[in-house]
């Protein structure tokens, strides 16, 4: 994959109605006009996606949130990779920490990320450690969490999963701070490596990582041009157009 920087949104369980979210979007999609050298994506909430996906705005792509890795059946609640899919969603987040602190198991992820290349869904595994308690204990966490969820994958189909580093202390109103540009640079560094003993040196080197964990507008270039990231995963700044579009214009000024 990898051509430019990625830069995604994580509206999580925002906005509260199709209106907001159909103006969001719209205004989202008018501040990635003019940059060429990133692509922009939203994963929304699942209700949205048809009607934004309706909208055919074409500079910024749309993601699901999660998904289920059963094909069809009594499961109350879930949506198949399919169906998110077939509701305009290009990609998808998988192993989010909001929904691994909800119970969601290793094994889980691995399947959901199965599910999603299957559909031909980009999935965007989220990998982060909870404190940085002990030496170097951050590195082996996320090095287990990255090999329990892809081991095995063929290398045509690990080519296409992205990896996102969001170190769990880092995010939402809660963090104290981001990561700085040198705790970023060792993860991705580490997350390279990992990504290089699973699949080989070329197949790491196709898959982006990005980081996420209270990235604005200030940060954002430390971790695109410092840090070794390939791209971003923003939360609450892309619930602002304004913000988030400060923030993806960052790579048309980035050197
Ligand atoms: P934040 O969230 O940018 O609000 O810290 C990031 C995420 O959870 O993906």
């Amino acid at each position: 994959m990898k051509k430019g920087k990625l830069i995604v949104g994580n509206w999580k369980m925002n906005p509260q109605t199709t209106r907001d979210a159909a103006k969001l979007f719209k205004d989202v999609a008018r501040e990635a006009r003019t940059i060429t050298k990133a692509s922009v994506a939203v994963c929304v909430p699942d209700v949205y996606l048809n009607p934004l996906a309706a909208l055919k705005e074409k500079k910024v792509s749309l993601g699901a949130q999660d998904l289920f890795w059963e094909k069809e059946g009594a499961f109350t609640g879930e949506a198949s990779a399919a169906m998110v899919a077939n509701s305009g969603a290009k990609m998808v987040i998988v192993g989010h920490s909001e929904r691994r602190a909800r119970g969601e198991s290793d094994e889980d992820i691995a399947r959901k990320v199965k599910a999603a290349l299957a559909a031909k869904l980009v999935p965007i595994l989220c990998v982060g450690e909870r404190e940085r308690a002990g030496e170097g204990e951050h590195i082996s966490f996320v090095t287990a969490q990255l090999t329990a969820a892809l081991k095995g994958l063929p290398r045509a189909d690990a080519s296409r999963v992205v990896v996102a580093y969001e170190p769990i202390w880092a995010i939402g109103k809660q963090a104290k701070r981001s990561a700085t540009k040198e705790e970023g640079l060792e993860m991705a560094i580490v997350i390279r490596r990992t990504l290089s003993h699973l699949f080989t040196r070329p197949v790491a080197e196709s898959m982006p990582i990005l980081y996420g964990g209270s990235v604005d507008e200030k940060n954002a270039k430390d971790f695109l041009f410092d840090a070794g990231m390939d791209g971003l995963l923003v939360g609450r700044a892309s619930l602002s157009a304004k913000t988030f579009g400060g923030i993806i214009r960052t790579t048309n000024t980035g050197i």
